[in-house]
């Protein structure tokens, strides 16, 4: 808070509220709490959330952007959207901005882009660079919650993950620690420019990964891999499009061939510590009581 008013951003303005997109998702809801936690006024926004927002109805843009001079942007996947917002922000006097975007998305050869969800990232980031705001960009790797909380969930709950990812191996990152450097970039002035990439401090396997919720949780749940075909045709058996099924198995890919598996430095890079191993991740969610049963 000091620090905010210390930041030209605030000088002898009163207090502006800071908009969260995405508020109710992994990243944006513990932003929203880490802000709250600080003493800060937050607009939360989403379609559920406590000020309505919607990506696809501009109509719904100006009474979240209103009054707000700070911004994390959780983008709409497979839009472009983010350059009429900022446009839109900059109207009303926004001042700074923290996209989130993607690890990977400036290497072409990363993951297919069947959503059109890297193109929808590299024109979002061209649009945050252009937009002569103060401007701050987060790019995650894959989040540890898509075990708990997300894509992986209801396998873990159902004791089998079954994957075409082989033995790839990712650094996954705990959205705690996404939330953190976003919060950082938002309230503090040394951010402005920064990329962050951002991932956990090693790299685990699927079966580690799972072991190691096994552990936490202490109930019996391990990883199946599987071919890409049969990956997909069991999408498919169970009422997927092919087209949708394929898509899944693409998202894969990087875990599949490794390219998730490098360690990034954005985490240090912006806190100054390093980031929450996988282990940290699995026993502080079972102490939350956050693991689906
Ligand atoms: N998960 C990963 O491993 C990972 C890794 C790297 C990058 N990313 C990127 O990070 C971003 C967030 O991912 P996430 O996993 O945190 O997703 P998430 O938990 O599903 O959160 C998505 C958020 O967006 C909101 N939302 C969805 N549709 C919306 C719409 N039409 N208008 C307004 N808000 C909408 C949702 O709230 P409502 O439903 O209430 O609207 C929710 O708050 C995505 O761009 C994703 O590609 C994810």
């Amino acid at each position: 808070m000091d620090r905010l008013r210390a930041g030209r951003l605030t000088g002898d303005m009163p207090e502006h509220p800071i908009l969260v997109t995405g508020a109710t998702g992994k990243s944006g809801r513990r932003v929203v709490s880490r802000l709250r936690a600080k003493g800060l006024p937050v607009r939360a926004a989403a379609r559920n959330g406590e000020h309505l927002f919607d990506w696809t109805d501009s109509c719904s843009w100006d009474a979240v952007l209103k009054g707000v001079r700070s911004i994390y942007v959780v983008q709409l996947d497979g839009t472009k959207l983010v350059r009429p917002f900022i446009e839109r922000a900059v109207r009303h006097g926004a001042q700074r901005i923290v996209l989130a975007s993607g690890r990977g998305i400036d290497n072409p050869d990363y993951a297919k882009d069947s959503g059109g969800v890297l193109d929808g990232f590299l024109d979002g980031e061209a649009a945050v660079r252009e937009s002569g705001l103060e401007w701050t960009i987060s790019r995650p790797g894959w989040f540890a919650q898509n075990f708990s909380e997300g894509f992986f969930a209801d396998a873990i709950r159902a004791g089998e993950l079954r994957l075409p990812a082989g033995d790839g191996a990712a650094s996954f990152v705990d959205a705690e620690d996404i939330a953190a450097v976003v919060v950082a970039a938002l309230t503090e002035n040394r951010h402005a420019g920064q990329i962050y990439e951002l991932s956990g401090p090693l790299a685990v396997t699927l079966t580690e990964a799972v072991a190691t919720i096994s552990e936490a949780t202490g109930r019996d749940i391990r990883y199946v891999p599987l071919s890409v075909e049969h990956y997909v045709a069991e999408l498919v058996q169970r009422g997927l499009p092919p087209a949708d099924a394929k898509a899944f198995a693409d998202v894969m890919e990087p875990l599949r061939e490794g390219t998730d598996e490098y360690v990034s430095d954005g985490v240090p890079r912006a806190l100054g510590r390093q980031p929450r191993t996988f282990a940290e991740f699995a026993r502080s969610t079972a102490a939350a009581g956050g693991w689906p049963a």
